[in-house]
């Protein structure tokens, strides 16, 4: 595992933009796993706007979320999918037939779980897949608890997660959803190459957690010690726990 930490979180988005970019300059045709949640956004910014630019070409990737509300379509403001499209997708050359999401409005979400889980089998695995982490420590909606699951699943958020998800529904518990459909915690450490980007003093336990403890399942993040190619990217609020 390494570590990188940075002065705040502006200088650790640039990083993980910079990132991405010369993954897709060594391989322009690379299969990304992308995650929403607030801590990404300001790197997805610097993306778009160097793929704006011309710095880089998104056209030859391929892309897959990592997960979806259940109930939501992909044209609901609340979804992940249309967080993607304000925050990334939406003016970049990426081609619309190469973005991959889950459906949480799908008629029998069992068949869509296998349907994405084939989808990445399909494309030859996760090249890079960028992850956040939640502060129970669930990467994904991989949910801290008395198992795992290894393939994309249909998942009961537990109540601190809907509570974190709180602002997209208009600060209306009631209104975000009970479940969610995610990558299981296999099809993540099947990735190729895994960057987790976290920033802020509310992640520096978790982070700290994640990183030294034994394995549980308890704390999902904590499996990323069994993957051989993990990329931290911290500010330095973040990294005080260590
Ligand atoms: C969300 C998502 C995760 C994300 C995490 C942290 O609920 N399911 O993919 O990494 O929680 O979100 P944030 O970056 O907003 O703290």
């Amino acid at each position: 595992m390494t570590i990188r930490v940075f002065e705040n979180p502006v200088e650790a988005a640039a990083a993980v933009a910079h990132r991405l970019i010369d993954a897709i300059r060594a391989k322009p045709s690379l299969t990304l796993g992308l995650p929403a949640g607030r801590t990404p956004i300001p790197a997805y910014a610097e993306l778009r706007r160097l793929n704006r630019q011309g710095a880089i070409s998104l056209a030859g990737t391929r892309t897959f979320n990592l997960d979806e509300f259940v109930g939501l379509r992909a044209d609901d403001p609340r979804s992940f999918r249309h967080f993607m499209e304000a925050n990334l997708f939406e003016g970049t050359d990426l081609p619309p037939a190469s973005i991959e999401f889950l459906d949480g409005a799908a008629h029998d979400l069992d068949a869509e779980c296998r349907r994405y889980e084939a989808a990445i089998a399909g494309a030859g695995g996760i090249d890079l897949q960028l992850v956040g982490i939640g502060i129970n420590g669930h990467i994904g909606f991989n949910e801290p608890g008395d198992r795992l699951m290894a393939d994309t699943h249909r998942v009961d958020l537990r109540p601190e997660t809907r509570l974190a998800n709180i602002e997209q529904f208009g600060g209306r518990l009631a209104a975000v959803p009970h479940q969610a459909l995610t990558m299981g915690m296999g099809t993540i450490l099947r990735a190729k190459a895994i960057v987790l980007v976290a920033t802020g003093e509310s992640k520096a336990e978790v982070i700290a957690r994640a990183v030294r403890e034994p394995l549980t399942t308890h704390l999902p993040a904590s499996f990323l010690q069994t993957h051989r190619s993990v990329e931290l990217y911290l500010d330095r609020a973040a990294a005080a726990g260590f």
